[in-house]
This record gives structure tokens, sequence and C-alpha cells, in this order.
């Protein structure tokens, strides 16, 4: 059995996309909080422009502030040099390129084409190198686009050479607003693997349509070992029409323990931490274990029954 490595992503796709302003001191202890449950990897947050995304201006303040345990890695989205700058200025040590498979989403998120969004990765990829940082490249709507529907397989397949032609070792696949299905997430990634057995490969995908874990278990099952998700289920792209949460970490984890399937993450840990969220945002969350305790929940037999 392949162990798996989660890297949960709702400090960034999760509170980028949050109705209510998420105070900075909150947001580093829930970051400290989730370093000690055994997460490969957290992503901290993003520095974007505060205009495009406003609740992750404090980008800086929470680098900084946050508690680095040594076996978690941390990383943060950037969309253009300013943002690499930014983030290395504030101590990031690895880096999330973002860019759309789509011209129109790549338009309405970061105005940019994936040409253009290539292009700038080169120049991006000098100036993080230059500051040590380690590089993945994150491809948006990778399994279709809200604008403009399907996305090719080899337009994916052709940014994903030229981003490995750029020198970075590390890509993720995106499904910004949950439209791939189990057989197509299996088909893409699998074409991924194959022809590019030296980068690693990591998914990145929304429950939008209630196929993120079917597709997460579709990934895993053709070799797939590095999965993005968020506690809670929380998540989603503001520049994306329709756009709803990640896959739920704590849903992922239980998924893979009830197969037997290492992740290095304690459960537990990550429910409590997923308790706390609704008084942190304000709000339920879609997560389902941490409704629905664990599959091996029992419960008395009734009264009448006995
Ligand atoms: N960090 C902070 N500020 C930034 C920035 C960054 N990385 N990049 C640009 N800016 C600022 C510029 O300094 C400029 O500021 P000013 O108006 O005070 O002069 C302003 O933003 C506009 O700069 P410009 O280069 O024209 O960018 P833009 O308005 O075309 O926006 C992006 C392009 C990429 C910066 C913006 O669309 C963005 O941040 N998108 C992120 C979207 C995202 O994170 N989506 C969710 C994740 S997939
Ligand atoms: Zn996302």
């Amino acid at each position: 059995m392949k162990r798996v490595y989660i890297n949960d992503v709702a400090a960034r796709d999760g509170f980028q996309i949050e109705p209510r302003w998420i105070e900075t001191r909150d947001k580093i202890a829930f970051i400290d909080r989730l370093s000690a449950t055994g997460l490969a990897k957290i992503e901290v947050t993003s520095f974007t422009s505060p205009k495009a995304i406003p609740n992750l201006a404090d980008a800086a303040e929470v680098m900084r502030g946050i508690q680095r345990a040594p076996d978690v890695d941390y990383v943060v989205l950037v969309p253009n040099v300013k943002g690499v700058e930014r983030a290395l200025a504030a101590g990031a040590g690895e880096l999330n390129f973002v860019m759309s498979a789509s011209d129109s989403h790549g338009r309405a998120n970061l105005g940019m084409t994936a040409a253009e969004s290539l292009d700038r990765f080169a120049a991006m990829a000098a100036v993080a190198r230059a500051g040590n940082a380690r590089i993945n490249a994150a491809i948006s709507t990778a399994f279709g686009c809200p604008f403009a529907g399907a996305v090719p397989v080899e337009q994916v397949m052709a940014i994903v050479a030229r981003i490995e032609t750029l020198g970075i070792a590390s890509v993720m696949l995106c499904d910004t607003t949950g439209m791939a299905n189990p057989l197509q997430t299996a088909a893409l990634c699998e074409a991924v693997l194959t022809r590019h057995p030296r980068l690693q490969l990591t998914l990145h995908l929304h429950d939008t349509r209630g196929m993120g874990l079917a597709n997460a278990l579709a990934a895993w099952q053709v070799g797939v070992q590095h999965f993005d998700a968020a506690l809670g289920g929380l998540g989603g792209c503001p520049y994306a029409p329709g756009a709803s949460g990640n896959i739920c970490t704590e849903d992922l984890v239980h998924m893979f323990a009830c197969m037997g399937v290492t992740t290095g993450v304690d459960l537990d840990a990550l429910l409590a931490a997923s308790q706390a969220l609704p008084a942190l945002i304000g709000h339920d969350t879609p997560g389902q274990v941490v409704k629905a305790g664990k599959a091996d929940r029992r419960y008395p037999l009734p009264a009448a029954v006995g």
C-alpha cells in the first residue's frame, strides 16, 4: 500500500473565500495547531494582491508569526515576481506558482493567459532560486473550466511539459470547481506520471459536485501519493463562479485510514481542530466525519430491541 502525503490548504484556499475577516493571531494559532497533527505540509497563505484577495492581506505577518515544526513543510501561493519577493522576504522556503490551464479562468483570476503565466514562471523561478526556495507549479482548471468548459488533456500535458523544461520538479493538477470525474482524474494523473516520471505530482481537488473523494481514490489507485485538502472542507477560488470547498482533510485521512493506507496524520487531533472551526469562521463546515464520527463509532442498541 503506497503511503500518502497530505497538504492542508485551509489557511490559504479556505480563508481566501471566507466572508468574514479572520484575525491574524487566529490564523497563526490555527496553523500552529495543524502543525501538531502530523500533516506533511501546510499551505500558510498567499502573497497575492490584497485587492484581489483581501482576506490574506496579512500574509507576511502570518508567515512570520507561525511556529514551524521541523517535520512539516510550509508553502505559500504566489502569482507573480512581486509575490515571490514578498514571500521570500517573509521567510517562505517553498512557493506554489499558480496559473490556469484555461485562458478564460487565467484572465479572470490572474489577468494572464496560460502562455503569459508560463513566461512569468521563468522569471519567478529565477528569483525563487536566488532565494533558495523550493518551487511547485499549480495548474488550475486542469480538469475543466467554469467559463470555457472542457480543457483538453493535451493542453494540460503541454503545460506540464513546459513546466518541466523550466526546471520545476513538482507540479499540481487542480480541479478548481469540482468538474473532474474519477475516470478522467485517473487518466490525466496516469498520463502525467507515465510521461513525466521524475516530476512529483500533487492533486488538488474540490468537492463541488460530490466527486472529490472518489477522484482522490481513483488517483491513488494509479499511483498519486500527494494530496491537497482543507480542514472542514473549506475553500474555493473567488474568481471561479460556483466554486466551493476543497476535499475535506479529515474525511480524506479517515478514508485512507479505513483502507489501511498510512498518512502519518493523527486523525483525532485533526477532528478536534475541525470541531473548533465553526467558532473561528462563524459558520458550519461541510466536513462529514466530524459530524458522523469515525466509521468505528458505535451506538448502544435501543432498549426496546435489547
Ligand atoms: N502582492 C501584493 N501586491 C501586488 C502583487 C502581489 N503579489 N502583485 C501586484 N500587486 C499590486 C501592484 O503593486 C499594484 O498595486 P497598486 O494598485 O497599489 O499600484 C496592483 O496590485 C496591480 O498590479 P498589477 O500588476 O497590474 O496586477 P493586476 O491588478 O493585474 O493583478 C494579480 C494581478 C496576479 C496580482 C492579481 O490578480 C492577484 O493577486 N490574483 C490572485 C488570485 C488568487 O489568489 N486566486 C485564488 C487562488 S487560485
Ligand atoms: Zn483550490
